[in-house]
């Protein structure tokens, strides 16, 4: 694997299904069941100037599960970057600290201009409307381990990509990862003016896919596999987009659009946040609960899925299975109260 992992572009189709193959021995500790200390001394720099909860601290507990330390720091005003520093300035900075640094920041291109000045791995945790590749290798590891429950495959399968294509950027990273895959079809809904940049549209059908665009959900997906909804990014919407926006309900995924239109064992997946505001016509609550949903069996698998990226990017993967040891404390069911069990 490249040394850092800023975007999916980096990944071979022999790379991403190694990275899942390790995720998958990662389970056991990823689910409290073992301990391992691979990482032992490690010091993981985790710099995150966007807001963020999942990414940031799944990063940061995935790295406390293979033994490692986390230093953290949010946002700009308690980083020196608030200064005037440089990105270059920080990163060479953060190199003498750390083994390993994942970044957030708004601006598209800035984690790979931060990794530039350093030869610590460097993970990028979201770059402004670009790229989240471990989000992408996330969702492909739970789209891969829902298939397998459900007797699926790849190959042929119909994935829906809906919400902000635009400014989504685990939708680019996504589409990106998938079409390194067998053939499939794709469809891609969005609002007028939020669809899949054409460059991205091109990619995947020039490497074979059936790849359609629609600005409406109001259509029949019986034979539909994978729903992938994502949230309006309205803080990447200039002012003059903002002004009067709002999401149509009919691009919201609630129950009787999965009831009315989809298969009775089409997933629902979504990246998270879900913006829950009753304006915002975001991934319905009325599907809490209901097996299809996949939402929270998706950010669980952030756990094994950042290991893995860590123990392939620290070449610890080998190690792993030879320093297991048992967990000695009580471990609770780890599933919520909505979690529905299939
Ligand atoms: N959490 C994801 C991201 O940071 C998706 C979102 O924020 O809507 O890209
Ligand atoms: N999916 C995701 O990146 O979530 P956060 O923005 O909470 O990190």
């Amino acid at each position: 694997m490249h040394p850092h992992l800023l975007s999916v572009d980096s990944l071979s189709r022999d790379h991403v299904d190694h990275l899942l193959r390790v995720a998958a021995r990662m389970e056991p500790i990823a689910q409290r069941r073992k301990v391992t200390r691979v990482l032992e001394g490690a010091v993981l720099g985790n710099l995150f100037f966007e807001a963020s909860t999942r990414t940031r601290v799944s990063f940061n507990a995935a790295f406390c599960r293979l033994g490692g330390s986390v230093c953290d720091t949010t946002g700009f005003t308690f980083s020196s970057m608030a200064k005037g520093e440089s990105l270059y300035d920080t990163s060479r900075v953060m190199s003498g600290y750390c083994d390993a640094i994942v970044m957030r920041h708004p601006e598209q291109g800035s984690v790979a201009e931060f990794a530039a000045a350093t030869h610590v791995p460097v993970i990028n945790g979201g770059d402004g409307p670009g790229e989240h590749p471990s989000q992408a290798l996330l969702d492909l590891y739970t789209i891969d381990k829902e298939f397998t429950r459900l007797g699926k495959s790849l190959a042929d399968a119909h994935i829906l990509l809906t919400g902000d294509l635009k400014y989504g950027r685990t939708v680019h990273s996504l589409i990106k990862l998938l079409s390194l895959y067998a053939p499939m079809r794709l469809t891609l809904v969005a609002p007028p003016g939020l669809e899949m940049p054409s460059h991205l549209v091109d990619l995947v059908s020039d490497r074979g896919h059936r790849v359609e665009q629609r600005d409406t959900l109001a259509s029949d997906f019986r034979d539909l596999d994978v729903v992938y909804t994502t949230r309006i990014q309205k803080e990447r919407f200039t002012a003059e987009m903002s002004e009067g926006f709002s999401l149509s309900r009919d691009f919201t995924v609630d129950r009787v659009f999965l009831d009315q239109r989809c298969g009775r064992d089409t997933i629902v997946m979504h990246p998270l946040p879900r913006d829950s505001r009753p304006d915002a016509n975001d991934l319905d609550v009325d599907l809490n609960g209901d097996p299809r949903l996949a939402i929270f069996r998706q950010t669980d698998n952030g756990i094994p899925v950042r290991m893995a990226i860590f123990a392939t990017l620290l070449e610890v993967e080998s190690l792993i299975e030879r320093d297991l040891r048992d967990v000695r404390w009580f471990v609770p069911a780890k599933f919520g109260v909505d979690d529905a069990a299939f």
